[in-house]
């Protein structure tokens, strides 16, 4: 069970694929002392991944899982969570699907953060995707995941407007500020609740 107990912080895993824009922020959040939580490994299954060197800044241990296994990978994965006493995953631009068999592992404790004001536009593309059907709105989403994808539980959600003339990138870079806020807050929410 995941359980606060007294002022021992929550340790928490963050997995990457890119560029680590989310994960620098949760680490900056996570080192200011009302933070509840502490990040104490990155994983990627990305070798070049960004991400990488901001674990590699704040000397936070991280490792690269290859992937051309799922099985295997994500065995090497669960080592990692459990040597490092990791009660809390956060996916931040991961782009590999966790098997229902991993998720059993550490069911309710998987959060992840997708750009679309889910349950709209689950997958890929979804600024595109949203200006294409001339929605007034996207966003962000933080949400637990399971075994479907974009699917789980949603934790909190922020809305961006969509411009005239707005394009996917000028829209993704909107809405990239506001899931640096919507994170922490959720993650802080997930942890409150417990
Ligand atoms: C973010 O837009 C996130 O919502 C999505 O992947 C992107 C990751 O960005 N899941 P970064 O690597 O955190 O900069």
């Amino acid at each position: 069970m995941l359980k606060l107990t007294g002022y021992k912080k929550i340790d928490v895993a963050v997995f990457i694929s890119g560029n680590g824009s989310n994960l620098k922020n949760l680490i900056n959040y996570s080192l200011k002392k009302r933070s509840k939580f502490v990040i104490n490994l990155v994983i990627s299954n990305n070798i070049k991944a960004k991400g990488i060197s901001i674990a590699k800044k704040f000397k936070i241990k991280n490792k690269i899982i290859k992937y051309s296994n799922i099985k295997s990978a994500e065995k090497k994965i669960l080592f990692e969570l459990r040597k490092n006493n990791i009660n809390l995953i956060c996916l931040a631009g991961f782009m590999k699907i966790l098997s229902k068999n991993f998720i059993k592992n550490f069911d309710g404790k998987i959060i992840n953060i997708h750009p679309s004001l889910l349950p709209r536009y689950k997958g890929l593309n979804t600024h595109q995707r949203a200006i294409s059907n001339n929605d007034k709105f996207s966003g962000c989403t933080v949400h637990y995941v399971n075994s479907k994808l974009d699917s789980g539980k949603i934790i909190l959600q922020k809305r961006v407007k969509i411009l005239k003339n707005d394009t996917a990138n000028k829209l993704s870079k909107r809405v990239l500020k506001q899931e640096h806020l919507l994170f922490p807050k959720a993650l802080n929410k997930v942890l409150t609740s417990l």
